[in-house]
């Protein structure tokens, strides 16, 4: 039997039906699910014309707004918590392993392979921040030769990429490799909260919702090892007046580090430690 006409009450099932010759499965099962959800969303709505006209010049903006450099529905997904919603899903982990969060456009795919305990802030400015971890396995086993690529805003919330000729390039970033034991350590600088891009249509509309743009203090990583799966990754200063509230929902409460102040080394037993000021 052919579908019936459009109607008001029937309005998602004849769309659907109409796709019943779709190439791919896959494509007709996500239209049909995001048929039905905006057919029911308008309908719980009731846009006036006007409206309507507007949500649809707000995509427009966003396409327009798109550039190599800029991508605005990226963004859009962000302030959405679509896109962190898409990463837990991609992303369930056993219990113990580290938490996923958002990549964020700033990563660099060719950042320099430095040596342990190099220094990735070039330009000297900032507080120094010493960064120190270990990359295990679920079963606390140590990963050798894993390799840990990391890039961080600098303290007045730029990347380098965001000031070409004011940073240089490839400030604050840089490519790890763990020992036998797992560890790392690197210098850079302690980061600060910074806002997301807000000079387009994602940020007037979070203006007009009443939020800020701003995510809280991060460094990013990416984690990759042989027979692991990799992370993308960061970690949060706990301290950052944002931390409950970032922009683009990438907070979770195992990826909270410890922030401390090192005044000093000490030498005890032989081994090198070092000294916090509140020791
Ligand atoms: C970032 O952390 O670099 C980032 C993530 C999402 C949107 C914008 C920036
Ligand atoms: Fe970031």
């Amino acid at each position: 039997m052919e579908p019936g006409y459009f109607t008001e009450s029937d309005s998602a099932e004849v769309v659907i039906a109409r796709n019943a010759a779709a190439k791919s499965e896959r494509l007709q099962q996500v239209m049909a699910v995001l048929t039905r959800h905006i057919h029911a969303a308008v309908k719980e709505i009731e846009p006036t014309t006007e409206e309507w006209m507007t949500a649809l010049q707000f995509l427009t903006a966003t396409g327009q707004m798109c550039s190599d450099w800029r991508q605005e529905y990226i963004l859009f997904s962000d302030i959405m918590g679509v896109s962190l919603l898409v990463d837990a899903i991609n992303n369930r982990k056993p219990s113990g392993a580290s938490e996923s969060t958002v990549l964020g456009p700033f990563h660099l795919a060719d950042a320099p392979e430095l040596p342990m305990g190099a220094n990735i802030c070039l330009d000297a400015k900032g507080e120094a921040m010493l960064v120190r971890g270990r990359i295990l396995d679920t079963s606390g086993n140590p990963i050798p030769q894993a390799k840990i690529d990391v890039w961080q805003a600098n303290d007045e919330g730029f990347y380098d990429v965001q000031q070409k000729g004011i940073q240089p390039d490839f400030n604050l970033r840089g490519v790890f490799r763990t020992g036998a034991d797992g560890r790392y350590w690197f210098k850079g600088v302690k980061p600060k909260f910074y806002p997301i891009p807000d000079d387009g249509p994602v940020g007037k509309l979070l203006g007009a919702l009443g939020r800020h743009p701003f995510r809280p203090a991060h460094l990013h990583y990416i984690l990759e090892a042989q027979g692991f799966d990799t992370l993308v990754t960061h970690i949060f200063d706990p301290d950052d007046p944002y931390i409950h509230s970032d922009a683009v929902f990438g907070v979770k409460e195992s990826l909270l580090a410890e922030f401390r102040h090192v005044t000093d080394t000490v030498v005890r037993d032989g081994k090198t430690f070092l000294q916090y000021q509140n020791d």
